[in-house]
């Protein structure tokens, strides 16, 4: 109880330094960023850096954030965590108490922001993960939202596309079992193939940065499988793939939105031609939204944008949309303006926020052909 009167006369102050600075003449707001700025995923934190960086020179570029009626300047405080579920207590704690941002964005990983959003919940400062999609992220409490879809839709989509697209009975998996995305998505996509008439022949497992897959692999052959589906982030996929067709296995992979990064091409060459993954968007769907977009970062950091980027760059507007809407930028009345976010024209599809603080939103499928990532298919909510 104590505790939590602190926290709430601690968010209640916070809230007010934040904006203290204008009394100073600064007229700026902070908004933060925790994310994997270096590490194995690298690039998810910085593409999503990238994106947010974007949406913050455009409202700044307007004259700022309007907050209450009165216009401030935006400004981004980026901490890295290496990708590490263990640095985002400290990072977020650091954001929220010595930077002192009103409302805090990231991380990518599940696992991560696992660890992030109850330090957010526990200040009552407002936090959007651009791109967690583990249902449990947003269940931490009523101060974390999402503005992306969740697994369980994500693990569907992947099962119908195998089932009914590439008419697959026989599917492998091979999964991260330190993940809370990871072992999330194979769950559901285990239960969404059982239920379309396929089958999990095989179920093995790894732990993010082994370097031997081989034993899994050989385990898998034997079952003899159409496809796997490796629900893992790029650095694991590349190498399980180059593994996969040195012994000889040429089934297509199939793979979630942890593959999303320019690095698996890089990495696994064409050991991923004729693969599959379901993602947030596709920068060659040719909406005129994308093609702005991607024009306007293609401009200013010099490549396509992923779906993080994309991602980053939605989260950040959209909380810019529920600032300018909010009684004050203190946690309570941002967190229900954020609440209230419907149909926000974002990059990744529309945006409405449900009573989960979850968006729900359609999930596109990318292929690999002719050295080439090409948007495929796109799989609507129900
Ligand atoms: N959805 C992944 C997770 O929850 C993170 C991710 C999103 C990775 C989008 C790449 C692209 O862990």
């Amino acid at each position: 109880m104590l505790s939590k009167l602190w926290t709430t006369l601690a968010a209640a102050a916070i809230g007010l330094t934040a904006l203290g600075s204008c009394a100073l003449g600064g007229d700026t707001i902070k908004i933060g960023h925790y994310g994997s700025l270096t590490g194995a995923e690298a690039t998810f934190g910085r593409s999503t850096d990238n994106g947010i960086k974007l949406a913050v020179e455009e409202i700044n570029a307007t004259g700022g954030v309007s907050v209450g009626g009165k216009k401030f300047k935006v400004e981004l405080v980026s901490d890295d965590t290496e990708g590490k579920p263990e640095k985002a207590g400290t990072v977020v704690t650091k954001l929220i108490t010595k930077d002192k941002v009103v409302a805090v964005l990231g991380e990518v990983a599940s696992s991560v922001s696992l660890q992030g959003a109850p330090v957010c919940q526990e200040y009552g400062i407002p936090m959007i993960t651009p791109s967690s999609t583990n249902p449990d992220v947003t269940k931490v409490g009523d101060m974390i939202f999402r503005v992306c879809f969740i697994d369980p839709f994500q693990g569907l989509a992947c099962a119908q596309f195998a089932r009914n697209d590439l008419k697959f009975s026989k599917v492998a998996i091979l999964f991260d079992q330190a993940s809370a995305y990871s072992v999330g998505l194979k769950d559901e996509f285990g239960k969404a193939l059982n239920k379309l008439g396929g089958k999990i022949v095989s179920e093995q497992a790894y732990t993010k940065g082994a370097s031997d897959f081989n034993a899994q692999l050989a385990r898998i052959r034997e079952t003899g499988p159409e496809a796997i589906f490796i629900p893992g982030y790029y650095s694991d996929v590349a190498n399980i793939a180059l593994q996969a067709r040195k012994l000889g296995m040429t089934m297509p992979l199939l793979g979630g939105d942890g593959w999303d990064s320019e690095e698996l091409a890089k990495n696994a060459g064409d050991a991923i031609d004729g693969c599959f993954y379901s993602n947030h968007y596709a920068p060659d769907q040719p909406t005129e939204i994308i093609k702005t977009f991607v024009g306007k970062y293609k401009a200013k950091f010099g490549g396509v944008p992923d779906g993080l980027a994309a991602l980053g760059y939605d989260a950040a507007n959209l909380l810019f949309d529920a600032m300018a809407r909010a009684k004050s930028a203190g946690g309570t009345d941002l967190r229900a303006a954020i609440a209230a976010s419907k149909n926000f024209k974002g990059v990744t599809g529309t945006i409405t926020l449900n009573q989960d603080r979850d968006a729900v939103k359609p999930v596109v499928i990318v292929e690999r052909k002719g050295g080439a990532w090409g948007f495929r298919a796109a799989i609507e909510p129900k």
